[in-house]
């Protein structure tokens, strides 16, 4: 053996540094385990409210799509109420039908209340709070489901 040669490692201490190797990786893992506890893995998103416009821009009878926001505010003699265009099924975004809404993604149907009238989405479309805002325009607050047939009266 020349001392160039490199050391010869045995089995024994081979396995005993594998070993060492592996329960410090194990230990390394559970404590940023351990570490990331505090934080919540899931962050709420931003709020989202919306303001939709002045009551006054909203004739009764019409229904208002604001693509961008995934509703559609209708305003009829009773008042106003807003239904959210997000399909409970996996969340795409229905669109308006002759008779409702309907999903392009699995097919899925509503009426124009918001009711499944064809599978396979589990729910109805939420109904969204609606309120005003001290500059006296509509406030849509999509965080807030209120129940079917609610109406928001100006
Ligand atoms: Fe609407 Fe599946 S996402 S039916």
């Amino acid at each position: 053996m020349s001392r160039l040669d490199p050391p010869r490692v045995s089995r024994r201490s081979l396995l005993s540094l594998a070993s060492m190797g592996s329960f410090f990786a194990a230990m390394g893992a559970a404590i940023a385990g351990i570490l990331r506890l505090p934080n919540p893995a899931v962050l709420p998103g931003p709020a989202r409210r919306f303001k939709l416009g002045s009551p006054d821009e909203f004739s009764v009878g019409s229904e208002t799509v604001f693509a961008e926001q995934s509703l559609v505010l209708f305003r009829e003699n009773e008042g106003f109420y807003a239904v959210s265009a997000i399909c409970t099924h996996l969340g795409c975004t229905v669109t308006r039908s002759k008779d409702g809404f309907a999903c392009p993604c699995h097919g899925s149907k509503f009426d124009n209340a918001g009711k499944v009238v064809a599978g396979p989405a589990p729910r109805p479309l939420p109904w969204l709070e609606l309120a005003r805002g001290a500059d006296g325009q509509l406030i849509v607050n999509a965080d807030n489901e209120v129940p079917e047939g609610t109406r928001y009266r100006v």
